[in-house]
């Protein structure tokens, strides 16, 4: 199995570029199940969670065309006969339940397995169904599977509210709007999720002939269409990547220049880092939503208070990041999660490098300390890895961290694109990196292709 080894303590400087967005691209790639003419993406990153999107929709009929050196898929529903999406696909990746909406809409029945648990929570999808419920939809459990249909073959628009306990659901909102497109009448989603993953995706039903307004308010509505069409979309840049570049800044005392930045979507974070002492610098002129930025370490790291919020508040998906990096500010941070009360797997982690944090429920005091020591960590969900391994950059020693198959799910070629702007990382086969002696410059070691594994579902 692969392992990521750090030898902590080079700044960062250099370009960076934020790719496409791993959550966008998810539900866009779904979506294509709503219509047989073919739907150009771009942009959409080299992912393992992408890879499992393309084998749950051959599966279900779709033909895909791929370049991934331009990052361009086609996808054609050419087989509408498929419309069991298996357990063995759906547990490495939740966002398999996106084809839910999709498939009973233009089907009009699905048989969707239910993904199951996972390492950030229990991650229900009772929103998902309610919301097919209120269109219509017949929905029974059998074997562990969500069998669907719509009587009479088409859904009906209603109003439907996907507020839940943790406010409102981002895969939810995108399942049910994509399900209302070709519903008879008008869907009113109250308590609809803001993010901009939502915003973009209705950007591309629109482009495939949906009629949708409200996308990026709580309220969303759907006028049902007969048909839609095929189109040519380019995904947005990836909120979460750039979040965790620009600590990767910060917590080296680096300065990166990141091209094709979200920042127009990303204040909640930017703001934290400015309070913290961290620069931001845009470049005048560009789209904000793909911006080029300068994030310059400042001289002195204040800490915050962090709560992870919907959209536009601080994204629970940059925690174990931000987190990292408090551990090291001058003074207490607090962080709280509101969105997955128990998304915390980072902080053992984080302990065993030095870090001083006292967990009580969804909130963590991070009392900041003068450095963090190089160890070998465990990466246990997708997002806590990142935060390991920004910790790592910054540590004084070595880092040994184990099961970056978590990584790879979100981000594409991290080791490299970190090692492009100075950093000491490398990927090797966690059978050399127990051998490999502590050493301050890295010896040559085997470097495996990258094998991107698919973990369990986060
Ligand atoms: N929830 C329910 N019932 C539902 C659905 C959600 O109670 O039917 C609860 C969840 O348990 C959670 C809250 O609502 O407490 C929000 O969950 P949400 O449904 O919004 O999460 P999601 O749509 O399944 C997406 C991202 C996650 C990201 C969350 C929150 C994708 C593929 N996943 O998940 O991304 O953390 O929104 O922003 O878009 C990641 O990229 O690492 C990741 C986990």
């Amino acid at each position: 199995m692969d392992v990521f080894r750090i030898e902590g303590g080079a700044r960062l400087a250099g370009t960076l570029r934020v790719n496409g967005s791993k959550n966008a691209a998810l539900p866009q790639l779904a979506a294509c199940l709503l219509t047989d003419t073919p739907v150009t993406l771009r942009d959409v990153p080299e992912l393992s969670d992408i890879g499992s999107m393309y084998r749950l929709l051959a599966t279900l009929g779709v033909d895909l065309d791929r370049d991934a050196d331009t990052r361009t898929v086609t996808l054609r529903s050419a087989d509408e006969g498929k419309s069991h999406a298996t357990y063995d696909i759906m547990r490495t990746m939740r966002a398999g339940i996106c084809t839910l909406g999709p498939m009973l809409a233009r089907r009009g029945s699905a048989r969707v397995s239910l993904p199951g648990g996972c390492a950030i929570g229990d991650r229900p999808v009772n929103l998902h169904l309610k919301g097919m419920r209120a269109l219509g939809a017949q929905i029974d459990l059998d074997q562990g599977d969500i069998v669907a249909t719509a009587p009479g073959g088409r859904l009906r628009g209603a109003r439907v509210f996907l507020g839940g306990s943790f406010g409102s659901t981002v895969l939810g909102t995108a399942n049910v709007m994509s399900a209302a497109t070709l519903a008879e009448g008008t869907t009113i989603i109250e308590s609809a999720a803001c993010e901009p993953e939502i915003v973009d995706l209705a950007d591309l039903l629109t482009a495939m002939g949906a009629r949708i307004a409200g996308a990026g308010s709580p309220r969303i509505t759907i006028e049902g269409v007969n048909e839609l069409g095929g189109t040519d979309h380019r995904v947005i840049a990836d909120r979460i990547e750039a979040g965790t570049f620009m600590v990767a800044a910060a917590i080296t005392g680096g300065s990166l220049r990141l091209k094709n930045c979200p920042l127009d979507c990303m204040m909640a974070a930017t703001e934290l880092l400015r309070d913290s002492g961290v620069i931001i610098r845009e470049e005048p002129g560009a789209d904000p939503l793909r911006a080029t930025c300068t994030v310059e370490a400042g001289d002195k790291l204040m800490p915050a208070e962090l709560t992870t919020q919907p959209h536009p508040g601080f994204p629970t998906d940059l925690q174990a990041q931000f987190m990292a990096l408090l551990c090291l500010a001058d003074g207490n941070s607090v962080v709280t999660e509101k969105i997955f009360p128990e998304r915390f797997m980072h902080v053992a982690e984080l302990s065993r490098m030095g870090a001083s944090l006292h967990r009580q429920g969804a909130t963590v005091v991070v009392s900041g300390v003068r450095g963090l020591t190089g160890a070998p960590v465990m990466a246990s969900d997708l997002r806590a890895s990142a935060g390991l391994v920004l910790a790592g950059l910054a540590a004084k020693g070595q880092t040994v961290i184990n099961r970056v198959y978590h990584l790879d799910r979100g981000y594409e070629h991290l080791e490299t694109r970190l090692a492009e702007v100075g950093a000491k990382i490398t990927r090797c086969d966690d059978t050399v990196a127990a051998r490999v002696p502590k050493t301050t410059d890295l010896p040559e070691v085997t470097v495996v292709r990258r094998r991107p594994v698919a973990g369990p579902a986060s």
